[in-house]
């Protein structure tokens, strides 16, 4: 699936879809427009008048908790009129199609669509079938794309490594079913991190992962050697068809994050995990609550990032009028 469809005739990013395909350019204004709005969130009136007047729905047809509530606070902060469908009651449930279901939003004015879904494409489809005013974010189709999940994550190591120049990042566990580590990958590597590294059993590991860019690892404490950003994903068994793993406890023991493994690592390495964690299967609890670990600043940081991409694809005024850009006293 090529990231073609979310850029416009001059280029601009229209729809956000898939971090594949980005330039290094794009995602460093994504980075720096949410950096301007972390302040947002600190302040006493957490709101910015960027999109109001603008309607948004978030549309997930799979659950979430992180993903769906950083979305609705990130608009709410810019502003938008927010609608949360929830798709156990919706009319999907009588038959209605996707197109059929986005169709009738459509027609109650919305502006942009937040669409997760467990097929690949599905936010794809969508984006096919909008007319050219409505935006669509991609918050997760399938195991394909999690574009601004992998967004937040690099804004979290930018946050506390500083540059990407001269990183080594490691991505434990379950990469054949992770959209989350495909968009880590594609924006890592986009970036310039010089060495990125894949850990997993190879039942776990996509055939051909080394064309990414990466480099894979079927021994954890061998791939976590020097490594400045330790990433763990969670065994994502609602996607699994068959037993991939020989047993919870063999996998803890060969790819569970302890505080002995993690001393593997560079000293002051930072630990990541998109969430919902499995304590004691992918991560020890020692670790997850333990010094190194981000986990809670990567949710923290969901929201600015968020903000960020719905206001530059919103374009127009809206980026005219970002805070880090608008002059002192225009609004006085
Ligand atoms: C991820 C997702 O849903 O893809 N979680 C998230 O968005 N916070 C990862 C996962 O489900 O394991």
């Amino acid at each position: 699936m090529s990231g073609d469809l979310q850029f416009d005739s001059q280029g601009r990013l229209h729809h956000f879809l898939t971090t594949e395909g980005l330039d290094r350019d794009t995602i460093l204004q994504i980075l720096d427009t949410a950096e301007s709005f972390v302040s947002v969130g600190e302040r006493e009136i957490k709101k910015v008048p960027l999109l109001r007047g603008k309607t948004v729905v978030n549309l997930f047809f799979e659950s979430s908790t992180r993903t769906r509530t950083t979305f609705e606070i990130a608009a709410k902060r810019l502003s938008a009129d927010v609608i949360n469908v929830d798709t156990r009651v919706s009319s999907t449930t009588k038959g209605e199609t996707l197109l059929d279901t986005i169709r009738n939003l459509e027609a109650m004015h919305t502006d942009l669509f937040v669409v997760r879904h467990s097929r690949s494409g599905a936010a794809y489809l969508v984006a096919q079938h909008v007319p050219s005013h409505v935006r669509i974010i991609n918050a997760g189709d399938g195991s394909h794309a999690h574009p601004t999940q992998g967004m937040l994550d690099m804004f979290t190591i930018r946050r506390y490594k500083g540059s990407f120049e001269n990183l080594k990042v490691a991505i434990v566990g379950d990469i054949l079913h992770s959209r989350v580590a495909r968009s880590q990958i594609h924006a890592l590597t986009t970036l310039g991190v010089p060495e990125v590294r894949v850990i997993a059993p190879k039942t776990l590991l996509p055939t051909a992962v080394e064309r990414l860019g990466v480099h894979s690892y079927t021994d954890m404490r061998a791939g976590l050697d020097d490594i400045d950003v330790v990433i763990m994903l969670r065994l994502q068994r609602e996607r699994m068809e068959s037993a991939r793993i020989p047993s919870e406890q063999e996998y803890f023991n060969l790819y569970g994050l302890t505080t002995d493994k993690l001393r593997l690592a560079k000293k002051d390495a930072i630990v990541m995990h998109p969430g919902p964690m499995n304590r004691g299967l992918e991560i020890d609890s020692s670790v997850a609550d333990g010094p190194q670990s981000v986990i809670l600043p990567q949710v923290t940081n969901g929201i600015a990032v968020r903000m960020a991409v719905m206001a530059i694809i919103m374009g127009g005024k809206a980026q005219e009028e970002m805070p880090a850009k608008r002059p002192a006293r225009r609004h006085a």
